[in-house]
């Protein structure tokens, strides 16, 4: 019996039961993912013995790593939300782990993890069923993919529900616009079925990016106010205090827009404002959040000058420390016009959200971390109490903190006690670490989950990715098209002057 079947400990994740037992492959095994969140949270999926009983874990990799599993331990001891590292339940992990050195395109390499799985699956009894987790460049994976199947050890799927399972784990970026996208699909798709891809957007595992739809779908009351009978106007922000992290590099080819808006920001979108689902299926969910990404209205040509604004931190102060600005960076081109803020104002053409604006921000180096989406409501219709101390000048706002501080508040006017009608608004506020303790499972516990499951409602469809490149491919070419200037906004503000110029009037960005 292995260690996480003895402890009926549950953390409100998916039964254990109707995870079969599973080989976990990443590809990608030496890189900055696999130690400070994969491993993170596969070690967290077995301390809240959520793993199936029979689990193996392999990881594949160019480099030669002669103590895989001596390195795995120390980075989950690092990372691991929960620590100390417990030592009997790592030690069952560590039974079950192998590492393949090789090229990927090397057929080599896929005889060699045939081999090891092999092995694995003798002594720990995974009968076939392999999660491949894909933690490359998007480059990568077609040789991948093809390399898997030339070997077969991934076999086309099968229609009885007893069959072995073999699913493919795609992380981010997919793709860098539009036809690489599609080309990425096509290719995967000549190899798989869509039913074993699992497109990875690690913020759609996040609790309360879930939460959006219990929020709005579990309750009857806020429902009714979605729409633009009741919001004036939406504010979406995802901003980071850190700065590029030593990734100069892979920044000055991505940009936030393809980093975090193309996947991230826009998910957050989708699940703030689809139609509620007819059940809660993955195609039927994944169906509305299709329709949210084909409602967006395209930003085109010269409309990215008036709808759009991108920027680079310079230099500044972040929580009381002095930071370069991103010119000045390691492996920055110091006349990169790549951008590190963008802003965008968009529509959904659709009836629920027509004529409202959809303001988004994204950012590096911007005043503090936090992703949060907010609902403000339009004004009174009639302000009885204008002439009362404090009264009704800011409309109702109903914030959804994403991260950090997670929880939902709702700001409301209401009577400061005492004689006269003086005013003040005031936040009702739900904080889940209040309520539900502080150790909320991480978003990768959650998908690798899921993807042993099989369940894809929190993964990206094809469509959905190829929606979401469609969108953002227009802004970057206009970008480049009509010159669109890169402003500029000192680290440890809120963004550039010039994002003010994006919202209508009477509109102020929030501080979070
Ligand atoms: C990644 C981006 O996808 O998401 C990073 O590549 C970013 O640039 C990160 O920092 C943010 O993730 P989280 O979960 O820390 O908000």
């Amino acid at each position: 019996m292995k260690v996480w079947e003895t402890n009926p400990l549950r953390e409100g994740m998916p039964d254990e039961r109707t995870v079969k037992p599973t080989a976990l492959v990443i590809f990608g095994a030496s890189g900055d993912l696999t130690r400070r969140k994969l491993l993170p949270a596969i070690y967290n999926l077995a301390l809240s013995r959520l793993l199936p009983g029979g689990f193996a874990l392999v990881g594949v990799a160019r480099r030669a790593k002669p103590d895989f599993a001596r390195e795995m331990k120390d980075a989950v001891a690092k990372f691991s939300r929960r620590k100390p590292l417990d030592e009997a339940t790592w030690g069952e992990l560590e039974k079950g782990m192998a590492y393949v050195q090789g090229d990927f395109n090397d057929p080599a390499t896929y005889s060699r993890l045939a081999g090891e799985l092999g092995r694995l699956e003798r002594d720990r009894g995974t009968t076939q069923n392999r999660v491949f987790y894909l933690a490359v460049a998007p480059t990568e994976v077609p040789s991948i993919v093809k390399g898997l199947c030339d070997a077969k050890i991934v076999l086309p799927p099968s229609t009885d529900a007893d069959a072995s399972y073999q699913r493919v784990v795609v992380e981010k970026p997919f793709g860098e616009d539009l036809a690489s996208a599609r080309a990425l699909n096509r290719n995967l798709l000549a190899h798989l079925d869509e039913r074993q891809i699992y497109r990875i957007d690690h913020y759609l595992g996040k609790e309360t990016v879930q939460n959006l739809l219990v929020f709005r779908f579990g309750n009857t009351i806020f429902e009714p106010l979605w729409s633009r009978q009741h919001i004036s106007h939406v504010q979406l922000t995802v901003a980071e205090d850190i700065g590029v992290e030593g990734r100069g590099k892979f920044y000055e080819q991505i940009g936030i827009t393809r980093d975090i808006v193309q996947n991230h920001a826009l998910q957050i979108l989708t699940m703030m404002a689809m139609d509620p689902p007819a059940s809660w299926d993955a195609d039927a969910v994944r169906d509305e959040k299709v329709k949210v990404l084909r409602a967006l209205r395209p930003i085109r040509g010269r409309e990215v000058l008036e709808r759009t604004v991108r920027a680079q931190y310079a230099a500044g102060t972040v929580r009381g420390d002095k930071v370069v600005g991103y010119r000045d960076e390691p492996d920055v081109d110091p006349h990169s016009k790549t951008e590190t803020f963008v802003a965008m104002s968009l529509r959904l053409d659709n009836f629920r959200w027509g004529g409202v604006p959809f303001y988004l921000r994204s950012g590096k180096r911007l005043a503090k971390r936090s992703a949060e989406v907010a609902l403000h409501f339009k004004p009174l219709p009639h302000r009885l109490f204008r002439d009362a101390p404090g009264g009704q000048d800011e409309p109702n706002v109903l914030v959804v903190r994403i991260q950090p501080d997670e929880g939902i508040a709702l700001r409301f006017a209401t009577k400061v006690p005492g004689g006269g009608m003086s005013m003040r608004n005031v936040a009702m506020d739900f904080r889940y670490g209040t309520t539900f303790g502080s150790s909320t499972p991480e978003a990768y516990e959650r998908l690798i989950l899921d993807a042993m499951r099989g369940d894809a409602t929190l993964f990206t469809r094809a469509d959905e990715v190829e929606a979401q490149w469609g969108f953002i491919d227009p802004i970057l070419e206009g970008w480049r098209e009509y010159d669109a200037p890169v402003a500029s906004y000192e680290a440890g503000s809120w963004g550039p002057r010039e994002a003010d110029k994006l919202l209508a009037p009477g509109d102020t960005w929030r501080r979070p």
